[in-house]
């Protein structure tokens, strides 16, 4: 079976030179759920935007579910990213004007689907991260912890095979960063999504299948 991410010899360094990223080769099989651990500046952030094909590296190659991806062509990155990839971010990065369950369908809206087909698939969501009946408050009701749910249940809506977040607990305290971390385990086990996610703490390698370290741009462990 192909791996769901490829990372072969992933290199990158910033105009002006500044080397962020000075090797990264994997391979993370369907369903995995990976930490990705790294102080300040290692260069966690680089590595997760090119392998959600938001940045382009120097040199190397990424492979996503099979597919060779081109760094150079904007609109088959667009697609991949539409097709395969949900991302959590650590400021949440809700849309304050939209309620949890428009938050959630908002992905959805690029797939023209029925409104009605949209609205079932976020409650389904919202019921999965423990939020059915908040769907119709707005990010600024809801706690740190709650806008984190809503936001991964966005980043499921399309159904994507992996899930990329970036330290999606570094704004919350120890238990609802426990709680994160549970909840996107068990989403793992039971939706055969494969989670990578970057963090600060060394605290959550336990739900990990693998933890990878970034020092000094070079991944090991993987
Ligand atoms: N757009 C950019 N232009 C130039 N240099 C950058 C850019 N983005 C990041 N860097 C540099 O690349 C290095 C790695 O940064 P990166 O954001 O990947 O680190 P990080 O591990 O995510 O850090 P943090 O834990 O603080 O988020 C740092 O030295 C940073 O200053
Ligand atoms: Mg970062």
């Amino acid at each position: 079976m192909p791996a769901i991410i490829e990372a072969d010899h992933l290199k990158k360094a910033y105009r002006g030179d500044v080397p962020a990223l000075a090797e990264a080769t994997f391979r993370i099989e369907k369903g995995e759920f990976v930490t990705l651990i790294g102080r300040s500046g290692s260069g966690k952030s680089t590595l997760l935007n090119i392998l959600g094909c938001l940045d382009s590296p120097s040199s190397g190659a990424l492979t996503l579910d099979g597919e060779p991806v081109n760094f150079r062509d904007p609109s088959l990155l667009v697609s991949l990213r539409r097709r395969k990839i949900g991302f959590v971010f650590q400021q949440f990065n809700l849309l304050p004007y939209l309620t949890a369950q428009e938050n959630i369908e908002y992905p959805m809206l690029f797939n023209y689907r029925e409104p009605e087909v949209r609205a079932r698939a976020a409650q389904e969501l919202l019921t999965c991260v423990g939020l059915s009946n908040r769907g119709h408050h707005h990010p600024s009701e809801l706690s740190g912890g709650e806008q984190q749910r809503v936001a991964i249940a966005r980043a499921l809506i399309n159904n994507p095979p992996i899930i990329f977040a970036d330290e999606p607990t570094g704004n919350l305290d120890q238990k609802t960063s426990e709680e994160i971390f549970s909840l996107m385990q068990s989403i793992a086990r039971e939706k055969k999504t494969t989670f990578f996610i970057v963090t600060h703490e060394r605290d959550f390698g336990e739900y990990a299948d693998r933890s990878f370290q970034l020092i000094d741009g070079k991944v090991t462990g993987a």
